[in-house]
């Protein structure tokens, strides 16, 4: 497990991601291990959220999606609370045993990328460091996506990270804010929460706060 730190070498002061220029190879970062956005455990907010029986499945068999899923620790902890978990990633070697612990939990591991994903339909979406990571040229499309996986009345959840980064300082992490997500949801989805973390994570130089949106019904349903 790599403990995030402000002093990691390679990804320095963000904890998650760095100043790496131009595209990410993340299959590299998983096998040299140089992953400093990795909590080792679930995001305290999710875990906070969790326990307090609030993000509970609406129904039994309720589906969760966790883009940029990565190690997986967040899609655990959802499906140990009940969720059928879709974890997905672009790199396959961080499913491994997770695929297997999720398998037990009713759930998968999915090897693909979020911008072309297609499955039914889920009732969550669990956004945790994915919106940051992604080229900002693929916001958009990533928003369509996003509201063509959601069922009407789903609910996007996201852990908006790096708040407060300017633009020209670049990324991965990007920074990005509730209303950049958002604005790529569209008309789609209503913000219902907006607030500050009360649980951050340790060590992370930019704000943190949470997000959650939720899918309007189909009549409502219309891409800008
Ligand atoms: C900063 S890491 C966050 C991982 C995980 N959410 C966490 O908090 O530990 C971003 C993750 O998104 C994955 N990723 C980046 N672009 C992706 C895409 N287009 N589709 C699916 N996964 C992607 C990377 O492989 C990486 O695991």
């Amino acid at each position: 497990m790599v403990t995030p730190s402000e002093d990691g070498p390679a990804f320095p002061a963000d904890g998650v991601g760095g100043e790496v220029p131009g595209p990410v190879d993340w299959a590299d970062c998983y096998r040299s291990g140089q992953t400093p956005w990795d909590l080792g455990g679930a995001h305290p907010e999710l875990s906070r959220r969790l326990s307090g029986g609030s993000l509970a499945p609406p129904r039994d068999g309720a589906r969760a999606l966790v883009p940029g899923a990565g190690r997986g620790h967040d899609a655990l902890a959802l499906a140990r609370r009940g969720w059928t978990v879709v974890a997905l990633d672009l790199v396959g070697l961080v499913g491994g045993d997770l695929g297997a612990a999720l398998a037990r939990l009713g759930g998968r591991f999915v090897e693909g990328d979020a911008l072309d994903f297609e499955d039914e339909p889920f009732d969550l979406i669990w956004d945790h460091t994915f919106f940051c990571a992604i080229d900002p040229a693929d916001r958009g499309p990533w928003g369509a996506r996003a509201g063509e996986l959601l069922l009407p009345g789903g609910l996007y959840a996201a852990l908006v990270f790096p708040f407060g980064k300017p633009e020209s300082e670049g990324g991965p992490p990007h920074g990005m804010s509730s209303a950049d997500l958002l604005r790529v949801l569209g008309t789609r989805a209503e913000a219902i929460e907006d607030v500050e973390v009360q649980r951050k994570a340790p060590a992370r130089r930019w704000a943190e706060r949470f997000l959650l949106a939720r899918r309007r019904g189909p009549d409502l349903a219309s891409p800008a």
